[in-house]
């Protein structure tokens, strides 16, 4: 079966005779760590981007000199499907996942994605998949689509061909408890000029050191602090940052080129106008953090992204002291937000903003 609404960017689909769902246990899903059974593969040679595929999960085929394994000239996005309370499969704003995946590569000289091909390779692998779907409270289908530097080249130069690869995982709650996030000085994430405002592999690969000495001592993720003021809090390893001081909610601005502009948060802060919250959007301090900590001011503080969609922050260290947040159950905000996103998700509340895509 061939689908296509530009013939360019046909895709050629090829089903997989067996199927692994049925040994899946959907109770107990461990994100991340269960695929499903087609992936979308298209390969970007002479120019453009041409082999468009669905077909059986498969592993790839690299040479030894790939240019992506050495230089890290790769991006990624990461956005969700899921089933509304009709059983019907939604996708929640594709179109902004898209609009930074090109984002990413046009910082990282990677050619871009076209909507046309994207969407279609999108929508078909859903459709495809949409069995996968959990029908749970706090199931969903993470989808990871991908874009790696394919020459075979040893040297330091853009590559001339790409791969982009599209697959997906059934998934179930990302944190179980609240976050437990770690704040230091010493190592850096991003700073103005460098990748950290888009998802380029690379910015993944250096916090890896660091975060491994913060589990050690317990804590789930770093809480990155700027590398020019060292002084400003920037975000989560994988999510934006809210906090709660009085009764404003306040995130950190994204003009800096910095922090990655998270289509969970911006979808908070249009929710949290809506329904009246005080929202600022500008940068928080160490000190102002941990002095309204102390005065008792700090009332809610939370991570936004895709995988967890709103993580409550449990405690926030700092140099090795553990600051207690107050008890999630009475925090007005983030538990406001994680009910209206999940309404709008199962099509309970009114789909305000058009974020939901009908797959
Ligand atoms: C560094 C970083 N910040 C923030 C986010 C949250 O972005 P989004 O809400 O679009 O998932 C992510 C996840 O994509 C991330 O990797």
């Amino acid at each position: 079966m061939k689908v296509a609404v530009n013939p360019a960017y046909e895709i050629d689909i090829h089903l997989s005779p067996v199927s692994t769902i049925d040994s899946v246990d959907f109770e107990n899903l461990q994100f991340g760590k269960v695929f499903t059974d087609h992936m979308f593969e298209a390969d970007y040679l002479d120019g453009k981007w041409t082999n468009c595929a669905i077909k059986p999960l498969t592993k790839l085929q690299l040479h030894p000199a790939t240019s992506a394994l050495h230089y890290g000239q790769a991006i990624f996005e990461g956005m969700k499907a899921f089933k509304n309370q009709e059983g019907k499969a939604t996708l929640f704003r594709p179109d902004a996942n898209l609009s930074r995946l090109n984002e990413s590569c046009r910082r990282m000289a990677i050619p871009e994605v076209p909507e046309e091909l994207f969407m279609n390779a999108l929508f078909n692998l859903v459709r495809i998949e949409q069995d996968w779907i959990p029908n749970t409270d706090d199931g969903s289908m993470y989808i990871r689509p991908y874009i790696f530097a394919t020459d075979d080249f040893v040297g330091i130069k853009p590559s001339d061909t790409f791969k982009l690869v599209i697959f997906c995982c059934p998934v179930a709650r990302y944190y179980q408890k609240p976050v437990r996030v770690y704040m230091q000085e010493e190592y850096v994430r991003a700073f103005p000029g460098g990748t950290g405002a888009v998802k380029a592999a690379g910015n993944y690969a250096a916090t890896m050191m660091p975060l491994q000495q913060i589990r050690e001592k317990g804590y789930d993720q770093m809480l990155w602090i700027d590398g020019v003021t060292h002084n400003r809090l920037q975000e989560i390893g994988t999510m934006n940052v809210f906090v709660q001081i009085d009764d404003t909610i306040i995130t950190i601005p994204t003009d800096e080129g910095t922090i990655l502009k998270g289509i969970t948060r911006d979808s908070c802060i249009e929710l949290l106008k809506a329904e009246g919250f005080k929202v600022e959007i500008r940068d928080v301090t160490i000190q102002e953090l941990l002095d309204a900590h102390k005065t008792g001011r700090l009332h809610d503080a939370f991570g936004t992204g895709t995988a967890a969609t709103i993580a409550p922050i449990g405690v926030i260290g700092y140099k090795d002291i553990a600051y207690e947040l107050p008890p999630v159950e009475g925090r007005k905000a983030s538990n406001w937000l994680k009910q209206e996103m999940w309404s709008i998700r199962k099509g309970i509340s009114a789909d305000r903003f058009g974020w939901m895509w009908a797959v």
